[in-house]
């Protein structure tokens, strides 16, 4: 099954290409001997304003979902997200608690009771544990304590199961992978029959992501920092997804001419600004490309959004 039909047994009634990535704004143009090519954006931003309203509108329908959030490190990335995720719900009329415990206070044993207590907690309907979490604290037995139907993060066994048998409308799916199937279908870009190539083999990316292109009738190959001949497979894609957490992995040299080009890696750099995983001059040669920041990053914080109400929803509906 795929993401949009899976979606639309919940009420979200995505269409492929409702969003045309002209429309927007072209990423750049490039001379290419003679010849100009355009490379034209994926604007995450603007698809995720699209399933944030509809969220949104959801909330007006069905009444609002509940997340919590526990924040249990002290790595200054982890609060920036969890502050734009709080910030997401607000916005769209939804509610969440965080519960920040300090990273000399935190306990394996301290985390699953909080865990149990918010699995058994009627009000709560979705949990959250942001990643990473210190050493010493097994994120396996963190995940698996956390009810699989409250599991908006789709990280446990259960939901994992589900996404890999293609049973979609029962599954939380990972926001990040789930993201970029939404970010790409909203765009219009087809993905059956294409061959996807995925560099990074995450649970929390690579692999689900696998699952999800599968399940939307690509052919799918998963390549690693352990594949021979790197560029020559990613050059084989006709689109590239790129989620491997290592700035530059993909240089222009191995996109082929045109393809889709999505950029799952984001880096700080020593003057501050974002970047990728993608080197900047594959826009010289992709069709279209996600940037970075402004792609795949706001897709994440919307799919959980809508992840916290389908929880709720399909928790009503006895699913
Ligand atoms: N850390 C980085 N990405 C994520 C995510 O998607 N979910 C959680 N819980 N932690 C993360």
């Amino acid at each position: 099954m795929r993401l949009f039909q899976a979606l639309r047994h919940d009420g979200f009634d995505f269409k492929t290409a409702q969003l045309n990535p002209s429309q927007f704004h072209a990423g750049s143009t490039a001379q290419q001997g003679s010849q100009s090519h355009a490379c034209l954006s994926l604007d995450g931003r603007i698809a995720a304003q699209w399933i944030r309203h509809h969220c949104a509108e959801k909330v007006k329908e069905w009444g609002a979902a509940h997340l919590a959030v526990i924040l249990a490190s002290s790595d200054p990335a982890s609060r920036v997200y969890v502050n734009h995720k709080i910030k997401a719900f607000k916005e769209a009329g939804m509610h969440s608690t965080l519960y920040e415990i300090s990273e000399d206070m935190v306990s394996e044993a301290g985390l699953v009771e909080l865990i149990c207590q918010l699995n058994d907690d009627s009000s709560v309907h979705g949990i959250l544990v942001q990643l990473p979490l210190a050493q010493g604290i097994s994120q396996t037995r963190i995940i698996e304590s956390i009810r699989p139907d409250k599991d908006v993060d789709g990280f446990a066994n259960h939901n994992v199961g589900l996404l890999h048998q293609g049973r979609l409308e029962k599954a939380l799916l990972p926001c990040t992978p789930a993201g970029v199937i939404a970010l790409l279908g909203l765009y219009g870009v087809t993905l059956a029959g294409k061959h996807a190539v995925v560099v990074g083999r995450s649970a929390i990316v690579g692999r689900p992501m696998s699952g999800l292109l599968l399940h939307e009738d690509a052919t799918v190959t998963v390549a690693h920092s352990k594949t021979q001949n790197l560029d020559q497979v990613c050059r084989e894609a006709d689109v590239l997804i790129v989620a491997a957490g290592r700035r530059g992995i993909v240089s222009r040299s191995a996109v082929k001419p045109g393809a889709v080009v999505v950029d799952v890696g984001m880096h700080r750099l020593p003057d501050g600004k974002l970047c990728g995983d993608v080197d900047p001059d594959v826009f010289e040669v992709a069709g279209l490309l996600t940037p970075v920041p402004g792609g795949v990053g706001p897709m994440t914080i919307a799919m959980l959004l809508l992840n916290t109400l389908r929880a709720a929803h399909l928790r009503q509906h006895g699913r």
